[in-house]
């Protein structure tokens, strides 16, 4: 017997994906092929699947048992209040990068703020935060243009429009002074078992050389001259990062040094104004 029944290819698949969110992925994936919403699911079990509707599921199943992650193949990712496109020029933004948007948020609260965010990707952090203060001038950099294109094409798709996108190398396309300069650069060491978990992700999105830490380095020792006296850094990094960010930090004269939680609890970010 064919198995075709919404039922039947739920049971079935549950059996071959090894992943923590299994069930949620194989639901997602079939309400795609037949167009539905996840609900339909439930409701209609039994509901047989077309030819094309099954060839498009077992398509992109065999891509997620390869390891694709799901945010590729569907081409997008919930982050913060946005829904962003994603493809495989840019990072699929991580729950734990909203930590980072939460503490400029915080810091800025009720100033009319100036804002760099280096290496915008998707444009996850700039677009946050752009969402939140439609007042706030912003300006997103990246050196690749095809992360940019990704991220204007997000700004345009979530009606975003006082963001400014820059091609070039962390601080070099700017010009002024800024009240905050936020970024999440590529910090993991190129020799990083977890590295083979993130195949799919582009690579200069995610190594920097010196055990991860050069462009961390590089960003610091830039960023005090474009920042107004008691801007902010802010910077996500590795969870073993901290004491070495804040030590960085400190070196470069930075005062109110702090790090950061993510929603796993693991410290993730660090801050610290210009005096
Ligand atoms: C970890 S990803 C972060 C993407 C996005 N900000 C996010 O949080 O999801 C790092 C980003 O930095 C960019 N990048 C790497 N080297 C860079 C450089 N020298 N100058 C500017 N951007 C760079 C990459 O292209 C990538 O988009």
């Amino acid at each position: 017997m064919t198995i075709s029944t919404l039922k039947q290819l739920q049971q079935q698949s549950l059996l071959h994906l090894a992943s923590d969110d299994a069930r949620l992925e194989i639901d997602i994936l079939l309400a795609r092929a037949i167009g539905k919403s996840t609900t339909f699911l439930r409701t209609w079990p039994d509901y047989v699947l077309t030819a094309e509707q099954l060839a498009q599921f077992q398509h992109e199943f065999a891509q997620r048992q390869q390891g694709v992650p799901l945010a590729y193949i569907l081409g997008e990712r919930a982050f913060w209040r946005l829904s962003l496109s994603v493809n495989a020029a840019v990072l699929i933004p991580r729950p734990d990068t909203e930590c980072v948007v939460e503490k400029v948020l915080a810091l800025g609260q009720g100033q009319q703020w100036r804002v760099a965010d280096l290496g915008t990707g998707s444009g996850a952090i700039a677009l946050s935060l752009a969402i939140e203060h439609p007042e706030w001038q912003i300006i997103a950099t990246d050196i690749n243009p095809q992360s940019l294109a990704v991220a204007q094409a997000n700004a345009l798709k979530n009606s975003i429009q006082q963001v400014e996108f820059k091609l070039g190398s962390w601080l070099e396309p700017l010009t002024g002074l800024f009240d905050c300069i936020v970024s999440n650069p590529p910090y993991i060491a190129n020799d990083d078992p977890h590295l083979t978990d993130l195949q799919y992700e582009p690579l200069g999105a995610l190594v920097a050389a010196n055990n991860g830490l050069a462009d961390l380095i590089e960003i610091v020792r830039l960023s005090s001259d474009f920042l107004h006296k008691k801007g902010w850094l802010v910077l996500e990094h590795g969870f073993q990062q901290g004491d070495e960010v804040q030590a960085l930090f400190r070196q470069a004269g930075f005062v109110n040094v702090e790090s950061g939680r993510d929603y796993g609890g693991n410290i993730r970010y660090s801050v610290g104004q210009k005096c």
